[in-house]
């Protein structure tokens, strides 16, 4: 059968600051920059779900995107969207939210739903040229 991929996108915008608690502000000012401010910003983050597979011969579908439509509502739209992630989602208390670190939780929340057939590669642009790209390695 052939292997086939299926990608699924999303959005999300939610505010953030890149810094280390046991840092000065000058030293995380050199560091992160702009994205240490104190007061936070925010970023329309946009999402791809890309999930590679053998065709299911009945259904003639890899994974039913409507299905992973709703599994990224729930595990990122709902949990993420509109919210500060440094103190509002519980898994960025303790880890520093760029885009890196995003993208590996949003792929372990992923994981633990989507079949163990399927590869799966999650990409996150926090603006249009900046991105990143995760596959569990
Ligand atoms: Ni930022």
């Amino acid at each position: 059968m052939p292997r086939v991929t299926v990608h699924r996108k999303a959005h999300f915008n939610a505010a953030h600051r890149l810094y280390r608690k046991d840092w000065s502000n000058e030293k995380n000012f050199e560091v992160f920059n702009k994205c240490s401010n104190e007061y936070f910003h925010g970023h329309n983050y946009e999402l791809i779900v890309s999930l590679t597979g053998e065709i299911n011969p009945d259904t003639g579908y890899v994974y039913d995107l409507g299905h992973l439509k709703q599994i990224i509502k729930e595990e990122v739209e709902e949990p993420f969207d509109h919210k500060n992630l440094n103190i509002e989602v519980e898994e960025f208390k303790n880890l520093n939210p760029t885009a890196e670190n995003i993208s590996v939780v949003i792929y372990d929340k992923l994981r633990k739903i989507i079949p163990d057939t399927l590869d799966m590669e999650i990409t996150l642009y926090e603006t249009p040229r900046n991105f990143v790209t995760y596959s569990g390695n």
